[in-house]
């Protein structure tokens, strides 16, 4: 399938990229540390992103918080060799991109208390309900997130789509034990009455269509 995305362009991912079809096996290296991946600069915190898409989010975020890390994790092929080619680009040293489903790796492959923050920025609704077991918010993945996330870190949502905020809202009070619900107010967030919460590109096209959004921060307990 086609996205659109650089058709004809020869991307270079070198040193961004990673595939997570060339990781070490399970039996080899069940648990794979993605702080390794930032090389001298491994020691600093870590933030991940699930689905990064086209990257704009990383390409923005990460020069405005030089001393931490951020990892993008998308599935998609072309979209992560998109990102990974606009990271390596842009020259920014403290993003990596791995090619991955973000839940499945977060689950199976990530350590305890890995980063301090894990950012979820329109993800994908599915709205058909025999596809709701797709969605990334699950009681399971939930409690996956909080077993990775460093004490007092924070996942921070935000969705254009009502039936997922509902889906959401239920399974966060569910997990009231592990994580405390606030207000959405990342440092550096701007009033989203007047300027872009997070800056991703489903977050300018909503905007331009007029979408409101609803958006929240989980404080792990
Ligand atoms: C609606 S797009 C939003 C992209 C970006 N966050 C933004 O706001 O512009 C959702 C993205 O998440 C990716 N995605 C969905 N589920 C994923 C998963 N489990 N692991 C990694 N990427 C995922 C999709 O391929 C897609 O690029």
């Amino acid at each position: 399938m086609s996205f659109g995305l650089a058709r004809g362009k020869t991307l270079d991912i070198t040193g961004v990229g990673i595939d997570s079809a060339d990781l070490p096996t399970t039996d080899v290296a069940p648990l794979i540390d993605p702080r390794e991946w930032f090389g001298e600069r491994a020691s600093l915190p870590l933030e991940i992103e699930i689905g990064s898409g086209k990257g704009t989010f990383l390409v923005q975020q990460a020069p405005q918080q030089p001393d931490v890390n951020f990892l993008g994790i998308e599935w998609a092929g072309e979209f992560f060799r998109y990102a990974a080619d606009r990271v390596r680009r842009n020259g920014v040293p403290n993003v990596r991109l791995l090619r991955a489903d973000a839940v499945e790796l977060i689950r199976h492959r990530c350590p305890d208390a890995v980063c301090t923050v894990i950012h979820l920025y329109f993800p994908d609704p599915w709205p058909k309900k025999r596809h709701h077991k797709r969605r990334s918010i699950q009681d399971q993945s939930l409690r996956d997130f909080h077993r990775i996330l460093r004490s007092d870190g924070e996942l921070r949502i935000v969705t254009d789509h009502d039936d997922y905020w509902q889906w959401m809202l239920e399974h966060v009070a569910r997990a009231e034990a592990i994580f405390a619900r606030g207000r959405f107010a990342p440092p550096g967030a701007g009033n989203p009455e007047e300027s872009e919460l997070v800056g991703t590109n489903f977050e300018r096209k909503y905007r331009r269509e007029g979408r409101p959004f609803n958006a929240m921060t989980l404080r792990k307990r």
